[in-house]
């Protein structure tokens, strides 16, 4: 098995200075997280082994060193180069990637740039990706693509490949309200990207939330326990906080790094890490650390801050304007209570590689990590990780991901500075025991749950997920081959029937359920079906017998109405019921339903002879699944004791006769006569009952790839209509 990560990056970024070729290491956690974990992929034995990794070397390569920097990472990374050019990447990775997209997830819309250029040219980074992609992908490979350059690639890929395609954020999904900021356009295409996934993973449950919200309001899309039905495929979105290589940083030989705490007489350290970004709470950080100062003298001459600031998208002006913020307030602190043998704030503008940052963590007391916003934060967890003497206390904004797995650390809230100033004064009193006791537990977890057993079960499920839904598909897929047995079984019958659902069916489901006429194709369609020899057609529907009247009455078919309630054959005009019926029940029914439509804006009742609808598509969709689960519930405890059955339709719940529905129905019709060709179509969910009442040799087909008892699978409704028009004499 090979695993094929996607990022926007590689994990180096690629210059030539002077014909000298370097290679940096990328900044952030994506990075770290996933090269800890192919690293350890060596010792894996059984399940992936082999990886490829593609991803954007950097804008500083020359045309003529593509091939010689595709060759080096290639056998340096096991990676593959992704050339994009400087002037789309400054619309793109600067532009709607960190002008449009990082602000707003992580709640700074006031730092947000909305324009359409942007937009599209992230589109088209997206389509390179895709193109770049099928290349390189073979059967059996598994896709993982990462991160919010990427959001579109899913679906793109899906269009070509059958093979899994899992997608990661690795920052926070923001709630529905912040999201719709997006125009329409980018919010609802960057979500049918990310649902062409068969698993969207998140770092905490919140997110996972969000962002089923949105695909709920946004694009009206439904979830069962964090599962969405497409019609090719069942995605899974699911939460999978990422981890750490918990052993590299416990176990490492810093060496010759120091890394003992500070002795008696030395100045305690206050340890702060991080890329520079207004999302990490830099600036509150530092006013934090200065009231507490302003508040402590005690304190003057014995603590400093070591501040370990990684330089990052520097071609943003936002990330500029933070930079002379910090180098102002920094100046101004050690300015103010800094004295020759004393400097307050120690402040690095570089990033560490892991050796020296680990003996960083190790020497100091104490961590202030304060992020406004931050997905996961690793350097949290990396921190308690390397405290192999278990002495150190965190100080972790509420809102990073990691403190929610990191409970027995100080968990402030960052926007309040008092509070970074009185837990800086807490954590450096905490007891030495206490801090032993709440490390170990953080280690233990993070020992357990580690970057490999974060990504193995991101993986598995991903696997999982995909067999699952390509496995009901797959073989139930009605594909050319059947299709022809099929026709041919149709002409040689000398007696044939065929049973079609109506909505779904024959016409698209429609927003709204009265403008489902049937086009003139469709009625040539029937017609010509209905004229060829000993053919029966029986149209299925649970609408009611004056509308099938009005749109196909004018045809000599066989209809059935209300779930089969009423039936109209070809030859007799009148409407007949099925059987004796009784609509006693609807004096019970009504009341409830006209309660609920009080409660739902938009909801309407529609009452028949013999069944009763309740609609809500035209409701507040957030607002109806809630209710709708009562509604069904409320219904099902009173039908029980009386004669009528409660169905749950697309955007409808409908009750109507007990003992009346799409199996009896077919019954009916085929207790009347020997067919030698039986054909049933549908799509809803009470054509289950029709495709279980099917004798083996019928063909059953259900409309839409889901589990079913059809024998057989098509895609959408234009599929339906496809075989139909095979069947017609030419
Ligand atoms: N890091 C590093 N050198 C430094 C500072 C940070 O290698 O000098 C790494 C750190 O080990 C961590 C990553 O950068 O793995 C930062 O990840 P985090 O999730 O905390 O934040 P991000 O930068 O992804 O927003
Ligand atoms: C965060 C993002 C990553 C990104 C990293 C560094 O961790 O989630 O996708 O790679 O920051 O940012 P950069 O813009 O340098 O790639």
């Amino acid at each position: 098995m090979r695993l094929i990560i996607v990022s926007n990056r590689l994990p180096v970024a690629v210059s030539n200075s002077n014909g000298k070729f370097s290679m940096e290491k990328s900044a952030g956690g994506l990075v770290s997280g996933l090269s800890d974990f192919l690293k350890s992929l060596k010792n894996n034995a059984k399940g992936v082994r082999e990886y490829l990794w593609l991803g954007w070397p950097g804008d500083k390569i020359d045309k003529e060193d593509e091939e010689y920097v595709r060759q080096k990472v290639q056998k340096d990374f096991s990676a593959s180069p992704i050339f994009l050019s400087k002037k789309l990447m400054d619309k793109v990775y600067l532009g709607f990637c960190n002008r449009t997209l990082w602000p707003l997830f992580h709640y700074f819309p006031n730092y947000a740039h909305f324009d359409l250029d942007y937009w599209f040219e992230y589109k088209r980074m997206n389509k390179i990706f895709c193109d770049e992609l099928l290349k390189e992908i073979r059967d059996g490979d598994i896709i993982w693509i990462h991160d919010y350059h990427l959001m579109l690639l899913p679906a793109m890929l899906r269009e070509h490949v059958s093979n899994p395609i899992g997608f990661f954020l690795h920052i926070p999904f923001p709630s529905y309200e912040m999201y719709r900021m997006l125009h329409k356009e980018s919010r609802t295409e960057i979500l049918e990207g990310l649902i062409g996934a068969d698993l969207i993973g998140f770092h905490t449950h919140d997110y996972t939330q969000h962002f089923l919200r949105c695909v709920l309001r946004i694009l009206g899309k439904e979830n069962h326990m964090g599962k969405i039905s497409m019609p090719d495929h069942t995605v899974q979105v699911d939460t999978f906080p990422m981890g750490i290589d918990f052993d590299k940083f416990y176990l490492m030989d810093v060496s010759p790094f120091p890394s003992n705490k500070p002795g008696r007489g030395e100045p305690r350290m206050v340890l702060s890490v991080d890329r520079l970004d207004y999302s990490k709470g830099i600036i509150n950080r530092l006013l934090g650390f200065e009231l507490f100062l302003k508040r402590h003298p005690e304190w003057h001459g014995k603590v400093c801050m070591n501040m370990i600031v990684v330089p990052s998208r520097t071609g943003v002006g936002a990330y500029r304007k933070i930079k002379s913020s910090l180098d102002e307030l920094v100046g101004k602190i050690n300015g103010s209570y800094g004295s020759i043998s004393w400097t307050p704030v120690i402040y690095q503008y570089t990033s560490l590689p892991h050796k020296e940052l680990i003996a960083t963590y190790r020497r100091s007391d104490v961590a202030l990590l304060t992020p406004l916003r931050d997905g996961m934060n690793l350097v949290a967890k990396e921190y308690i990780a390397s405290l192999e003497d278990h002495r150190g206390m965190l100080i972790l904004s509420e809102f990073t991901g990691a403190a929610k797995e990191l409970s027995e650390s100080l968990v402030i809230n960052p926007n309040n500075i008092d509070e970074i100033a009185e837990a800086i004064e807490e954590a450096l009193n905490v007891p030495m025991k206490q801090q032993i006791r709440g490390n170990k537990i953080m280690q233990k977890r993070l020992r357990r749950y580690n970057v490999t057993k974060w990504a193995n079960d991101f993986v598995n499920k991903l696997v999982e997920t995909s067999h699952i839904s390509r496995d009901s598909v797959s073989r139930k897929l009605l594909n050319q081959s059947l299709l022809q047995r099929l026709t041919g079984n149709f002409r040689k019958a000398k007696s044939r029937i065929i049973i079609v659902n109506y909505d779904g069916t024959l016409v698209p489901y429609t927003k709204y359920p009265a403008s489902a006429e049937p086009p003139e194709a469709l009625l040539r369609l029937l017609k010509n079906l209905d004229a060829q020899i000993e053919t029966d057609i029986v149209i299925i529907s649970s609408r009611g017998k004056d509308e099938l009247d009005e749109w196909l009455g004018g045809l000599p078919l066989n209809l059935t109405a209300e779930h089969g309630s009423w039936i109209r054959e070809a030859n007799n005009n009148e409407w007949a019921l099925l059987k004796p019926l009784s609509s006693e029940w609807k004096e019970e029914v009504l009341p409830i339903l006209e309660m609920y439509t009080d409660r739902l804006p938009g909801s309407y009742i529609q009452e028949r002879d013999y069944s009763v609808a309740w609609h809500y598509h035209k409701s507040d969709i957030e607002q109806a699944s809630q209710l709708v689960k009562e509604v069904n519930d409320h219904l099902l405890s009173i039908t029980t004791n009386i004669s009528a059955h409660v169905i749950h339709g697309s955007k409808v719940i409908e009750v109507s006769n007990s003992g009346i529905n799409k199996g009896e129905l077919a019954m009916h019709w085929l207790s009347r006569k020997e067919y030698d060709f039986i054909l049933a179509i549908g799509s809803g969910w009470s054509d289950e009952l029709l495709f279980q009442t099917m004798p083996p040799h019928a063909w059953s087909i259900k409309v839409g790839l889901a589990q079913t008892a059809a024998n057989y699978v098509v895609k959408g409704q234009t599929d339906a209509i496809a075989i139909l028009d095979k069947l017609r004499d030419h």
